[in-house]
């Protein structure tokens, strides 16, 4: 299936708001094509001229809710200086451990299915370990992410669970700082 902007279901759907199931490893090859046309849909909204064709967004991470199939499968790909090349296609990704420091980043959120922006900051956790099945090196895996990997991988597992990041931030005051939060 080719993703692109009109594949993407938009806050509303009720999908985004359904807990997505869990996937039977290893994963069938129906599956398996998803995961990679998530992954690749990803990567292409890096490019400049596949967003003005398809009328995309540059995105770093999707959710498999978030083209209506409720499986708990997310791709992200996150190309950067800072960052390098952080990418990963999981099935069942699970958060096993946390810091208790939070992370936030300074000028919000956003999402391919949320359209316009809501504006404010969303509370994550600074450091996460995930454990997942990773079809990029066919492994299960603990993946320990911190900064603004683990604030986009928390992002996208929120989406395995019908949470979605306006969810999280506080109505009465959006953009109140967290206190020894890592701000990003
Ligand atoms: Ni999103």
């Amino acid at each position: 299936m080719f993703i692109d902007s009109t594949t993407i279901v938009l806050d509303g759907h009720p999908v985004l708001r359904e807990k997505a199931k869990e996937v039977n490893l290893p994963l069938s090859k129906e599956n398996e094509e998803i995961l990679m046309d998530m992954i690749t849909y990803v990567r292409n909204s890096h490019d400049e001229e596949f967003c003005k064709e398809y009328n995309c967004r540059a995105s770093v991470g999707i959710a498999a809710p978030q083209i209506a199939i409720g499986k708990r499968m997310l791709a992200v790909s996150i190309v950067d200086e800072e960052n390098g090349n952080v990418e990963f296609a999981l099935a069942n990704p699970k958060i096993i451990s946390n810091s208790t420091q939070k992370a936030y980043l300074e000028n919000g959120e956003g999402c391919l299915s949320v359209v316009p922006d809501v504006e404010g900051i969303v509370p994550r956790y600074a450091k996460i370990t995930v454990r997942a099945y990773n079809l990029l090196t066919d492994q299960i895996e603990d993946i320990r992410l911190e900064g603004y990997p683990a604030v986009v991988m928390q992002h996208e597992i929120d989406h395995l669970n019908g949470i979605l990041y306006y969810d999280r931030i506080d109505k009465n005051n959006p953009w109140a700082p967290i206190d020894g939060a890592l701000v990003i």
